[in-house]
């Protein structure tokens, strides 16, 4: 392996002293800890695991959780009066609605009842709008986006005049990330399964930002040398050797990828625990601006 791992973990770690040191300072000078809300709908098995592993997060930092798991029935309108009461509510700096949400909920309408205050998913349209555009500062950026910058910061990558590709066009990660690549002045391209020519298109870039979901699809000779890879997948592969029957892989073809690059975060291990560290970020950077 030639590349130098981005260690997501470590990283992650560092993130959570900081917020733990800056919970402790808001108990001591202003009597009150902040407040995060999870609300999850129904019972699938991996928005289970990510709403426990946010909260225990919280825990560990200081931040108070409040979980609302709501059966996977439950109204429109009922969903609706749930996040209005969490809007209300002085003890909650943030909410959080795990996506997805099943199909016979309008997850637009969810999204957009949270409070603007409170939107520390950032999904809220007027905070995306905002990230869509010059000069309009989101109250809150999308926590997995906002952890690949972030990953690239802490690890000395100048993002400034470098071309970017993101590969993958998801609301979730593709497209705000390509808007914080570019407000950092990165030349950005978008590309995806459609994509002519794609293994030259991802070729281009100094930065590759991999978000598509697709297990190992980017392999070590799409890789210009010397880039810096970021891998946002996490993919389940069979692997019958393995005691859970299977492993994670990302969107990467790591092995190969690691004797091109210049850096490269690991699946697991890179991206996925900055998302929750970036939550917690907004959650606290929520409680100061209501504290005021
Ligand atoms: N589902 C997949 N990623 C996310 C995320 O970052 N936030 C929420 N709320 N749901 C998700």
């Amino acid at each position: 392996m030639g590349a130098n791992l981005i260690d997501g973990k470590a990283i992650a770690a560092t993130i959570r002293q900081e917020i733990h040191n800056e919970v402790d300072a808001m108990r001591e000078h202003h009597g009150k800890v902040p407040g995060l809300a999870t609300v999850l709908v129904g019972a699938r098995k991996d928005s289970q695991t990510y709403v426990r592993m946010k909260k225990r997060a919280c825990e560990e930092v200081g931040i108070r959780s409040f979980g609302h798991d709501l059966p996977a029935d439950i109204s429109q309108d009922e969903l609706l009066e749930v996040v209005r009461d969490l809007n209300a509510n002085p003890e909650v700096d943030g909410i959080l609605v795990q996506l997805p949400l099943p199909d016979h909920i309008d997850d637009e309408e969810i999204l957009g009842a949270v409070s603007l205050e409170k939107d520390v998913d950032g999904f809220h349209p007027l905070n995306i709008g905002r990230l869509s555009m010059k000069r309009r500062d989101p109250l809150f950026v999308p926590c997995t986006p906002k952890g690949c910058i972030e990953l690239l910061d802490r690890s000395g990558v100048s993002i400034e005049g470098k071309r970017a590709v993101v590969l993958g066009r998801s609301n979730i990660v593709g497209l705000p990330v390509a808007m914080l690549l570019l407000h950092r002045n990165a030349t950005v391209t978008i590309c995806h399964s459609r994509t002519q020519d794609l293994p030259e298109v991802v070729r281009q870039a100094d930065i590759l930002i991999a978000a598509v979901g697709r297990p190992e699809m980017v392999r070590g000779d799409w890789v210009n040398p010397g880039a810096v890879v970021i891998d946002v997948g996490v993919n389940a592969v069979d692997d019958p050797g393995s005691e859970r029957g299977y492993r994670l892989v990302g969107d990467v073809a790591f092995d190969e990828a690691s004797e091109v690059a210049a850096a490269i975060t690991p699946v697991p291990g890179g991206v996925g625990p900055m998302t929750i560290a970036m939550l917690l970020r907004n959650t606290l950077d929520g409680a100061l601006r209501r504290i005021g």
